[in-house]
């Protein structure tokens, strides 16, 4: 709990984290009128759906965030457990994302991406 790797897919950084209770208490707290994208950008998910945390965690498995580690601005790496809302920070151009990977502040204009993913056991996320 509380730790993240970071492996590669496409090429690309996908974060996975095992999110801590007060990082997930923190991310449901939030209301949806205060997100800039209010939209869940997770690829398990019709296009529409709200960025909720619920709709930003695995599926029945809310401590777990699966995204890719590139920044919707520029598309550079943002830092783990940074930032103003103690999720990643950006330091390219300052954009602040929360414990869920939302957009909070800066000038990223899309939530972290959460790629086509599935848990095949207990231990293993298959990605794709
Ligand atoms: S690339 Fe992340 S803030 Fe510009």
């Amino acid at each position: 709990e509380g730790q993240s790797i970071t492996v590669k897919w496409r090429g690309k950084p996908v974060f996975i984290r095992y999110r801590t209770e007060t990082e997930i208490n923190e991310a449901t707290s939030v209301p949806i009128g205060d997100l800039p994208d209010q939209l869940a950008r997770n690829s398990n998910l019709p296009d529409g759906a709200e960025a909720t945390d619920a709709n930003r965690a695995a599926e029945g498995k809310e401590q777990w965030l699966v995204q890719v580690g590139i920044c919707t601005h520029l598309g550079c790496v943002p830092l783990g457990s940074s930032g103003d809302f103690g999720g990643w920070f950006c330091p390219c151009h300052g954009s602040h994302y929360d414990t869920a990977g939302r957009i909070r502040k800066g000038p990223a204009p899309e939530n972290l991406l959460i790629p086509p993913f599935e848990f095949v056991s207990d231990t293993t996320i298959k990605i794709g």
